[in-house]
């Protein structure tokens, strides 16, 4: 059984081992019901399939991984009900009739929220659409599989390009984040440091502080029990040169009002609305 409700909730551990329920059935969670506020287990539906015979050019994968990203919640919104839902997993191979894929092969690909999937590599899309073929693992040695749906993929990439590629900081620069303790905040956050710079992360809680403080962040805030436009003011004097967005909302016009001159934003999320609720 999936456990949705725990998946749905969980900051840190995004991903969820599959348990192999049967090599002839596959069971799979589609997507009965469009978010309204946060998602609920009832948005979801719980199906046990038998899994048909592979056909030429497909491949058969067993899911080791399953994750849950922020994305998955405003993409939803235009997707149709009563599929499977939609979403990246690491798995393994079972069965293939494809020349590029061999039983064992470790992949992390979108091939959604099923415990069997098969699929035709070459025609399958991607949730944004595009066709995005699983991509085989190289060997991770001793490093867990679920790597690829963090550091060593989309989190690791977006965190790494974003960064560097759009914000550009230079040593002793002070790059801000919000969202600091997720998959993607707290991986710039350490980029940034090995970067030479000073940092500044915004999140909530005290256990997460914490643990940014000890991945090397400079400065912490809770921006739930603290006032961010006054601890910005007092604990970085001297200004934002890099701003690393994953929240949006009131929390960017905040520090945005703390940016130097010359200073570099990237947009990476607006989490802080995507669980809005729908108008009635
Ligand atoms: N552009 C791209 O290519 C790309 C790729 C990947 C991710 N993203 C975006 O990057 C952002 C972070 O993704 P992620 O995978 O790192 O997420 P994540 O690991 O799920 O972490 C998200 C964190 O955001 C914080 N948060 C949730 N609701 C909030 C709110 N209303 N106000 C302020 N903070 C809130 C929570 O931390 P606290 O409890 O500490 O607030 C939560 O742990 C998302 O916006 C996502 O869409 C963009």
């Amino acid at each position: 059984m999936f456990p949705c409700a725990r998946i749905l909730s969980s900051f840190q551990s995004r991903t969820i081992l599959t348990r192999a329920l049967s090599t002839m059935t596959t069971k799979k969670l589609l997507f009965v019901k469009h978010f309204d506020g946060e998602p609920k287990p009832s948005d979801f539906k719980v199906v046990e399939e038998k899994i048909p015979a592979l056909k030429d050019g497909e491949v058969q994968f067993e899911a080791l991984f399953i994750s849950v990203d922020p994305y998955m919640r405003p993409v939803s919104v235009g997707k149709p009900l009563g599929q499977k839902m939609f979403g990246a997993q690491v798995a393994r191979v079972t069965e293939s009739k494809h020349p590029k894929y061999k039983k064992g092969d470790n992949v992390v690909g979108y091939m959604g929220w099923e415990t069997h999937p098969i699929c035709n590599p070459d025609t399958l899309e991607s949730p944004f659409g595009a066709i995005e073929k699983p991509l085989v693992l190289p060997d991770f040695k001793k490093l867990p599989l679920s790597l690829a749906l963090g550091v060593l993929g989309m989190p690791g990439n977006t965190a790494y390009f974003g960064l560097t590629e759009l914000c550009q900081p230079k040593p002793g620069e002070t790059v801000c984040i919000s969202g600091a303790a997720g998959a993607v905040g707290s991986l710039v956050g350490q980029i940034a440091k090995n970067l030479g710079c000073k940092v500044v992360g915004i999140a909530n809680k005290k256990e997460k502080l914490d643990w940014l403080q000890s991945l090397g962040f400079d400065v912490t805030i809770d921006y739930k029990e603290e006032n961010v436009d006054k601890m910005l003011s007092e604990k970085v004097p001297q200004g934002i040169d890099c701003y690393f967005d994953n929240v949006g909302g009131e929390m960017s016009s905040t520090v945005l009002s703390h940016m130097n001159m010359f200073g570099r934003v990237a947009v990476c999320g607006a989490i802080a609305g995507y669980n809005a609720k729908l108008h009635h």
